[in-house]
């Protein structure tokens, strides 16, 4: 059992075989995770899927406070290394064996860029198996045909977490097929409602989901689930 904890935009901490893992930490910057106490949360591992400051704004901070590594590509966590702070990169199609399981980061199609302008290297997803669990975190990226690739590569998915929010990212019709290509039938939604381009209808969406058989399960910042 993974416990899973939504705290806004694409953030989530998760804790499996206990060892806690944040993914994507934008928490101070974000107006609707307000009441989120940011020096209660343990992290072993921050996951930052690519640059951008809604997936990065309080990586240092996190990494600082619990002494965590960063898990990026090479670019972001070679630039976190020159502020002290120490990390594991990787690249796309690349995977590696942690002591909480084996995190492989796959393609995703979108930009990166670091929060002073610096490059952010290319964006990527992760796919994470150990014995509870095989999850995807597909970070921001648009629909694409390379999805279909990580049923044949990675172990059957028990759930993935994709956006759903359109305008950056995919939209939720386009997410119900990525839930096909991955072929993953329980999906965590991400990065909408945090700003104006990325509002969307929840009901909407759950329904999108639902018609083509799939779950789509949207959680309250803060909310915590055991999957
Ligand atoms: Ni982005
Ligand atoms: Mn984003």
């Amino acid at each position: 059992m993974i416990k899973l904890t939504y705290l806004g935009q694409s953030c989530f901490h998760l804790n499996t075989q206990g060892f806690n893992l944040i993914f994507d930490p934008m928490i101070s910057t974000n107006p609707l995770a307000s009441k989120i106490d940011i020096s209660a949360l343990k992290a072993d591992y921050i996951m930052l899927s690519h640059g951008h400051g809604d997936h990065v704004a309080d990586a240092e901070t996190l990494s600082l406070q619990n002494n965590a590594k960063i898990i990026s590509n090479f670019e972001v966590v070679s630039w976190y290394e020159q502020k002290g702070i120490s990390g594991h990169p990787m690249n796309l199609g690349g995977k590696y064996k942690f002591d909480f399981g084996t995190v492989k980061y796959v393609q995703a199609v979108h930009s990166s860029m670091l929060p002073d302008g610096s490059y952010g290297g290319a964006s990527g997803g992760f796919v994470i198996w150990n014995e509870e669990k095989s999850f995807y975190f597909a970070g921001d990226t648009a629909l694409t045909l390379d999805m279909k690739i990580i049923p044949m590569i990675c172990p059957t998915l028990d759930f993935a977490i994709l956006p759903i929010g359109d305008n950056f990212t995919m939209g939720y019709e386009d997410a119900v097929i990525a839930a096909e290509f991955i072929q993953c039938d329980k999906i965590i939604g991400c990065h909408y409602d945090t700003f104006g381009y990325i509002k969307i209808d929840h009901e909407a969406a759950i329904r999108e989901f639902k018609n083509a058989g799939k779950e789509l399960i949207l959680l309250d910042i803060g909310q915590s689930i055991d999957i």
